[in-house]
């Protein structure tokens, strides 16, 4: 089981590296990445499991946070159902972002990195809603739509495969720059 220690912290230099391709078929480690990357995620959303296993929460994970740099990540999106926490899963393979909105949401409380272990102040813009294409596990073409959290989190893990981090999105001289052209979510 995936703990939180195990993920690479923003100082490791594998962080800052742009990830390759993944060929298909994918290898039983990468398999097993996923898996643990899903159950950690989906974990860490359930407070008295987050509670139990000192676990971070967080939405979404990269190859490279786990040391691995190669173009995949997991979404684990919170939703309710019939008034229970059930979750959409998105795991995506050498994702491009095919599509976006002209218009910009931002995160209220900030975004937040598994890899970043830091207060930050300031705001990263993203697009509302993006269109993303990939591969699924089995390398069967996918594309989702995300909108709200989930298009920032697309983006976000997006990022990490090129080695950029949402801090790095911060403006340093002015964090809230152009805060009232965007939608705060
Ligand atoms: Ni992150």
């Amino acid at each position: 089981m995936l703990r939180t220690r195990d993920i690479l912290d923003e100082r490791d230099r594998r962080l800052r590296k742009v990830s390759t391709d993944v060929t298909f078929p994918i290898s039983d480690q990468y398999k097993s990445m996923i898996n643990d990357m899903i159950e950690y995620l989906r974990n860490s959303q359930i407070d008295e499991l987050a509670l139990r296993y000192d676990l971070r929460p967080g939405m979404g994970m990269a190859a490279p946070q786990l040391g691995v740099n190669k173009r995949f990540f997991v979404v684990v999106a919170e939703k309710e159902v019939e008034g229970k926490q059930d979750f959409d899963i998105y795991v995506i393979f050498n994702p491009v972002i095919t599509g976006h909105s002209e218009e910009l949401i931002y995160a209220s409380e900030g975004e937040g990195c598994l890899s970043v272990n830091r207060e930050t102040i300031g705001i990263v813009p993203r697009y509302a809603r993006t269109t993303i294409e990939g591969y699924d596990m089995n390398g069967n073409k996918i594309k989702y739509r995300g909108r709200e959290e989930v298009s920032i989190a697309f983006q976000h893990e997006l990022d990490h495969l090129n080695g950029i981090l949402f801090v790095d999105r911060i403006d340093r001289n002015n964090p809230f720059k152009d805060a009232d052209k965007m939608r705060e979510i």
